[in-house]
Parts: structure tokens; C-alpha cells; sequence
């Protein structure tokens, strides 16, 4: 048949980090470190809560931005944490995973031909859904500056044609995390442009050693500010799919009428577990960070003294060497690692074209399987 699709769509490519890990199939002895997520379960008291909305029959839709008692208990939490304000009736929806929030704004948004800038190496989520409305990514390169946007390169890359930038901090995949001061001479200069501002926010609750600063705590900016959030990282639960899209009324009025056609409405079993993990479970990242912290000194330290190139990631779960000194495509090393050395990796070229000559190692794995990875990561390195 040669019935024509959208091209938009068939262009498309299937997320380098799924095609490597489809590819570990054929290695069943390697050891996979490509997945982000966590390997805890949900906390008990949420998996009960979910339990028991599903037997007291509150399963029915809900309304098409949420239950207004988790978007309370949303508004809650992002107050008492990060000082960020949003009125839970007109400003906070509830959604299928970050995932989707991310999408309900960029249609909302986007038209063809705009401009949008995200700081590179990035999650490999957001080019596609851009490609998809016809909009064109515009890289911030961060390599040579602790992947960390320069306000000055920002400036540059504005054209009349920029309509949104995007920033995720805690990083996927460089484990980086924004600097204050950074972030004030970003909203100093963002303040009164006609941009808008995304700031996927979903590692916060891993950040290591310092305090979590959001772009919604900035009053300046919240008629411009999209702030997405998720419990799939914080609180283990990426397969309930809740995510929180919170702005400014005016915002949130458009996004929820292409959340409404597109969803319906998140997962009511699964907005109650939300509830029980906003309101019961705010220690729980807590608990996972020191484990997180202790498996990123070690692999952090691991690489160092394999003569590694590499940052120390300060959040998430997720670390990014560098590779280049090998002479070898990310790709190729990462290939040949996996069907050589028998452990699995992400390319670094799966954040775009910006994080070629890196790899994505996720350290949210067992310590055991961690210290046999960094063993043969080492033994394939001396193999070179
Ligand atoms: C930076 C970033 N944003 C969003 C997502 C998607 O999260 P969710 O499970 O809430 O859809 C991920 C998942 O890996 C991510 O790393």
C-alpha cells in the first residue's frame, strides 16, 4: 500500500537509548546499565493506596486536569519545597508521566518553522516531539562548560524565530545541576523576552549535597514558565505515569484542552498513589539519594583512576564520560564494549549530535553489578 503517512512522523527515529538496550538481547551475559530508572519498588504506602482506590471502585475519569485533591497536594508540595506558587484550581495539571506534560505544552506552543533552544547533550525525549509539530531544536552546547548554559552563547542563538527555550536540571544524561547564579542571569535575561521557558524539573527531588532551586520559585518569569515534574524518579513509580504540568492560568487553560482531547485524564488509581506518595511519602528520595550517592562515588571514582575523562555528576542517576581520547565513535565504543566487554551502555550520541565522543552509564543498578561492570569496563579499556 502506498497510502501516504506524516512525514513528521515517519522521519522519526526510535529512541537511541531503547535500540541499544533492544540490542543487549543478543548478549544475554552483559550487564545492562542503560535504563533510567530506579531500581527501588514504590513505596508500600503507595502501592496500598492504589490498591484501595481500585477496590473502593475510584476508578472512574476524573476531571481532565486531575483530581483536585493530588493537585492540592501538588501545589503543596512544590510550595513547601521549592517555594513555587500555584493556585491548584486554574495552574497545576496532572498528567501521564512528564512524558506527556512535555507534549501538551509543545503542541500548545509550537507552530512549524519556530525556534527552540535546549541545552546539549539533552534527554532524547524532547527532539521528537519538537520534529513532530515541524519546530527546529537549536543545541546550547554545554560540552566545554561543565554542562552548564552559558548566558552568553544563549544570546547568540536567539533569532527572531525563537519562541521557547528548555532547561532540565537535575540533567539526563550528565547528571549536572544548575548553578544559582546561573540560573538568576538566565531569568535576568529571559524576563522580558518574548520566550518561553520549560524547565523539566523531574530529578529535583535527586539532587546531591545542596539544595534544589526550581525556575518556577522566580515570580518574574511565571506568565512565560512551564514547570514539568513527575513521581517516575523520585518516587520509583515511572510505570503509574504520573507527571504535574504547573504555569501560569493562562497557560494551564490551553494545555489541559489538548490534554483533555489527547488523554482524558491520568490514571485515577494512579493519581490516588500519587496522593499517598505527595502527602506520606516525601522522604522516600531521600532514602534512594544516599544509595544513589554511594554508587556515584564509586563509579565516579572507578573511571577517574581508569584515566577517564569525567564529571561528577551532582543529581539524577546517571553519569557521562568522556570517550574521545579512544578514537572511536560512541557508537562504535559502546558496541564493542557491549558485544566485547559485555557491558551496555548508552552512546552519547543519543542526546543529539552534541554528546558524540561520550558515553550515558546509569549507576541506579545493584553495587555488585556496578563493581563487575566498572571490572570489565576496565579490562575493555586495557584491551584498546
Ligand atoms: C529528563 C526527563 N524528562 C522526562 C522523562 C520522562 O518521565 P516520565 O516517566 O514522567 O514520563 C524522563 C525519563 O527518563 C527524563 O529523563
Amino acid at each position: 500500500m502506498s497510502l501516504e503517512m506524516n512525514p513528521r512522523i515517519t522521519d522519526l527515529k526510535i529512541s537511541g537509548i531503547r535500540t541499544f538496550a533492544n540490542k543487549l538481547v543478543n548478549y544475554p551475559d552483559a550487564l545492562n546499565l542503560t535504563i533510567g530508572q530506579p531500581d527501588f519498588p514504590a513505596p508500600d504506602k503507595v502501592k496500598l493506596a492504589a490498591i484501595k482506590a481500585i477496590a473502593e471502585d475510584k476508578a472512574g475519569y476524573s476531571s481532565n486536569a486531575g483530581l483536585l485533591e493530588l493537585r492540592q497536594a501538588a501545589a503543596d508540595f512544590f510550595r513547601d519545597k521549592y517555594d513555587c506558587h500555584y493556585n491548584p484550581e486554574t495552574e497545576i495539571m496532572i498528567t501521564n508521566g512528564a512524558s506527556q506534560a512535555l507534549d501538551a505544552v509543545l503542541r500548545t506552543i509550537l507552530l512549524p518553522g519556530d525556534e527552540f533552544i535546549i541545552p546539549a547533550p539533552m534527554y532524547a525525549g524532547y527532539v521528537p516531539v519538537i520534529q513532530s509539530v515541524g519546530a527546529k531544536a537549536v543545541y546550547l552546547d554545554t560540552t566545554d562548560t561543565h554542562f552548564q548554559p552559558s548566558v552568553e552563547r544563549l544570546k547568540e542563538l536567539l533569532t527572531p524565530n525563537t519562541k521557547a527555550i528548555m532547561f532540565n536540571y537535575p540533567t539526563n544524561p550528565t547528571g549536572a545541576v544548575i548553578a544559582h547564579e546561573v540560573m538568576d542571569e538566565i531569568v535576568e535575561f529571559l524576563k522580558d523576552k518574548d520566550i518561553y521557558i520549560i524547565s523539566d524539573e523531574i530529578y529535583s527531588e535527586n539532587s546531591f549535597g545542596h539544595e534544589h532551586k526550581s525556575f518556577g520559585s522566580y515570580p518574574e518569569i511565571k506568565d512565560r514558565l512551564f514547570l514539568i515534574h513527575g513521581l517516575s524518579k523520585s518516587h520509583a513509580m515511572t510505570g503509574y505515569r504520573i507527571g504535574f504540568l504547573m504555569g501560569d492560568a493562562r497557560l494551564i487553560a490551553q494545555t489541559v484542552k489538548v490534554s483533555a482531547f489527547n488523554i482524558l485524564c491520568a490514571s485515577v488509581p494512579s493519581q490516588y498513589a500519587a496522593i499517598a506518595a505527595l502527602t506520606e511519602c516525601r522522604d522516600t528520595p531521600d532514602v534512594m539519594n544516599a544509595s544513589y550517592m554511594k554508587r556515584r562515588d564509586y563509579v565516579y571514582g572507578r573511571l577517574v583512576d581508569m584515566g577517564i575523562d569525567v564529571q561528577k555528576p551532582e543529581g539524577a542517576f546517571y553519569i557521562f564520560p568522556s570517550i574521545k581520547k579512544f578514537g572511536m565513535t560512541s557508537e562504535e565504543f559502546a558496541t564493542r564494549l557491549m558485544a566485547e566487554g559485555g557491558v551496555g551502555v548508552v552512546p552519547g550520541s543519543a542526546f543529539s549530535e552534541v554528546g558524540e565522543g561520550y558515553l550515558r552509564i546509569t549507576y541506579a543498578y545493584a553495587m555488585e553489578t556496578l563493581v563487575l561492570a566498572m571490572d570489565r569496563l576496565e579490562g575493555f579499556v586495557k584491551s584498546l
